[in-house]
C-alpha cells in the first residue's frame, strides 16, 4: 500500500469536500421543484392516505426493523469509515424514526438543507436523515425531504449564530391532517425537547415549511421556542448553532411514556402546554349562561362539509335527543381553517364530546381532564378508534365512551348486504393484511345512522358523567 503523508491527505480530502459541495448544490437545485410540488399537494389535501391505518398494527408489532433507504445514495459519495471521532451520530435503530445529533458546533446551509461541522482531522463524512417519525411507512417516507450532515475539513460562513441548540423536523408528509400534525408533530416534539434538551432554550429549524402550518400552529409554537423559526425552504442566509438534533422521538400513537422520558412527562403535561399556548389570547366561547341554569355542554364534533364519509345521516335527530336528554348541543365542524384558539376555547369549557373516529376527534386533547369523550366508532375502524383516539382519553384522564355501532347502523348495509363479510367479520379481513381497498370502504364509504333508541342510552350515561364533572367543577 501507498503511503500517503499528511498534507497530502489534507489536500485530497479538500478536493473531495469541494466536488461534494458542488454535487449537493446540484441536488438541493433540482429536487427543489419537485419538493415544491409535493408541498403544494400535501397543503391542499386535507385528507391523508389510508395507508396510515394499514401500517398500524403492523408497527406496533414489528420490532428492530432499520431502513436502508437514507445510507442508499451514500454509495455516490466518497465516504470513509465511520470515524470514531465524528461529531455527528446518528442512531437508526428505533422502529419509527432515526435520530441523528451533531455533538457540536455546526453550520446550516438551507440552500442545500445541509448541516456542516468541522473536523480538520478527518476526512468527509455524511449522514443523511429524513427527520420525520413515520419511518416504517414507505409510502409517505418516500417524500419526505432528506437532510443531510457532513463532517470535513471546511464548511461555510457563518452569517448568523445563535446560543442556542437547535431541533431539525418536517412538517411535510400528512401534517396537513390535524391528527398527524399532533401525532407525528408535536407530541413528537414534546417528548424529544424533554429527552435531549430538558429545561433549554432550543430554536425550531424546519423542513417543508408551509406558512399555513406556521400561522394555524403560531400560539403553540411560541410556547415550545420563543425563537424565531427558521425554514429550511424560505430561509437563505447560513446559521450557525452549538449543537443540533436532526429527527423526532416518537412514543407510538398519541402516547407519551413517562418511563422513556427523563423529565418524567406525560400527556397530561403536554395539555398543560396547549392550556397555556391557547390563554395567551383567550376567547370567552360562547357567552356565558348563569350558572344555576347550565346544562351540561356537548359539543357535537362533525366532519367538514368538503368530506363525504363517516357522517351522521340522521344528525338531526341525534341533535334533537341529545336536547331532550338535558344537553347544551353545540356544533363543531371543523376545517382546516378553524382558530385553535377558539376551538381550545370550545373544547375548554364543554363537559362533553362526541363524534364519529376521525381527525377532528384529535380536538379531545382540548378537553378538561374529568370530562367525557365519546367516539362513535364505525364498522372496521376498532382497532384505529381505540389505538389513536382512546388513547388521548386514557393520557388526560377523560371519562371515555366508545358507541360502537351495529351493522344496520353502517350504509354499507345498503351497498353489501348486512351478512357480508366486510360486515359481519371486519377483523377477520383485517388479519389479511388491512388492505388499502379494504380500509377504503370502510374509512371513505361508510357513512352512519345511528340507532336512536341505543344512542340514547349511551348518551344518558354520558349526562350522568358529566353532570358530575360539572358538580365539581364548582
Ligand atoms: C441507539 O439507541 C438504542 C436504544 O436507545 C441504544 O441501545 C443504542 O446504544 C443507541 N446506539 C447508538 C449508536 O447510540
Ligand atoms: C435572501 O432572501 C431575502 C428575502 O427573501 C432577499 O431580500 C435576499 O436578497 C436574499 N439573499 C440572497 C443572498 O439570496
Ligand atoms: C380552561 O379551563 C380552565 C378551567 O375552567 C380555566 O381556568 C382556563 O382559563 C381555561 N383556559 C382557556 C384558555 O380558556
Amino acid at each position: 500500500m501507498k503511503k500517503i503523508n499528511g498534507s497530502s491527505k489534507a489536500a485530497i480530502a479538500t478536493v473531495l469536500f469541494c466536488l461534494l459541495l458542488l454535487w449537493f448544490h446540484t441536488m438541493s437545485l433540482s429536487m427543489s421543484s419537485i419538493s415544491r410540488i409535493n408541498n403544494i399537494i400535501a397543503a391542499t389535501s386535507s385528507s391523508w392516505s389510508s395507508s396510515t391505518y394499514m401500517f398500524i398494527k403492523n408497527q406496533e408489532t414489528r420490532v428492530g426493523i432499520t431502513t436502508m433507504t437514507s445510507q442508499q445514495n451514500l454509495q455516490l459519495l466518497p465516504r470513509v469509515e465511520d470515524p470514531m471521532t465524528s461529531l455527528i451520530s446518528c442512531n437508526r435503530s428505533y422502529i419509527r424514526y432515526d435520530l441523528c445529533t451533531i455533538d457540536g458546533s455546526t453550520v446550516l446551509d438551507p440552500a442545500s438543507s445541509t448541516f456542516f461541522t468541522v473536523d480538520p482531522t478527518s476526512a468527509v463524512y455524511v449522514e443523511k436523515i429524513k427527520p420525520y417519525p413515520r419511518k416504517y411507512e414507505d409510502y409517505i417516507m418516500g417524500q419526505i425531504k432528506e437532510l443531510t450532515l457532513v463532517s470535513g475539513p471546511s464548511s461555510p460562513k457563518c452569517t448568523i449564530r445563535h446560543e442556542a441548540p437547535a431541533i431539525v423536523f418536517s412538517a411535510g408528509g400528512y401534517t396537513g391532517n390535524l391528527f398527524h400534525a399532533f401525532n407525528d408533530g408535536f407530541i413528537p416534539l414534546f417528548i424529544t425537547i424533554n429527552s435531549i434538551y430538558p429545561d433549554r432554550d432550543f430554536i425550531i429549524v424546519v423542513s417543508e415549511y408551509h406558512d399555513w402550518w406556521h400561522s394555524k400552529y403560531a400560539e403553540l409554537l411560541k410556547v415550545f421556542s420563543k425563537h424565531q423559526i427558521i425554514s429550511l425552504e424560505k430561509d437563505n442566509a447560513t446559521h450557525c448553532f452549538p449543537s443540533a438534533t436532526l429527527g423526532l422521538i416518537s412514543h407510538g400513537f398519541m402516547t407519551i411514556d413517562q418511563t422513556l422520558i427523563p423529565t418524567s412527562k406525560t400527556l397530561l403535561h403536554f395539555r398543560d402546554l396547549l392550556e397555556k399556548a391557547y390563554s395567551q389570547n383567550p376567547i370567552a366561547y360562547p357567552p356565558l349562561v348563569p350558572k344555576l341554569e347550565r346544562r351540561p355542554r356537548l359539543v357535537l364534533t362533525c366532519r367538514g362539509n368538503d368530506v363525504s364519509s363517516r357522517r351522521i345521516l340522521n344528525q338531526d335527530e341525534v341533535i334533537r335527543v341529545m336536547k331532550e336528554i338535558g344537553f347544551d348541543v353545540i356544533v363543531f365542524e371543523p376545517n382546516r381553517y378553524t382558530s385553535l384558539d377558539e376551538a381550545y376555547a370550545l373544547l375548554n369549557s364543554s363537559h362533553v364530546m362526541v363524534g364519529v373516529h376521525g381527525a377532528a376527534l384529535t380536538h379531545a386533547l382540548f378537553l378538561r381532564p374529568g370530562s367525557v369523550f365519546m367516539q362513535v366508532v364505525p364498522i372496521g375502524t376498532e382497532w384505529a378508534a381505540d389505538a389513536f383516539y382512546g388513547r388521548i382519553a386514557k393520557g388526560i384522564n377523560l371519562k371515555y365512551l366508545e358507541y360502537k355501532i351495529r351493522v344496520e347502523e353502517s350504509s354499507l348495509v345498503e351497498k353489501y348486504g348486512k351478512n357480508h363479510e366486510l360486515l359481519n367479520d371486519p377483523s377477520a379481513l383485517q388479519k389479511k393484511g388491512w388492505p388499502t381497498e379494504i380500509m377504503d370502504i370502510y374509512l371513505k364509504q361508510q357513512n352512519v345512522k345511528l340507532d336512536l333508541a341505543r344512542f340514547r342510552i349511551s348518551l344518558e350515561s354520558a349526562y350522568l358523567m358529566a353532570k358530575k364533572f360539572m358538580h365539581k367543577e364548582r
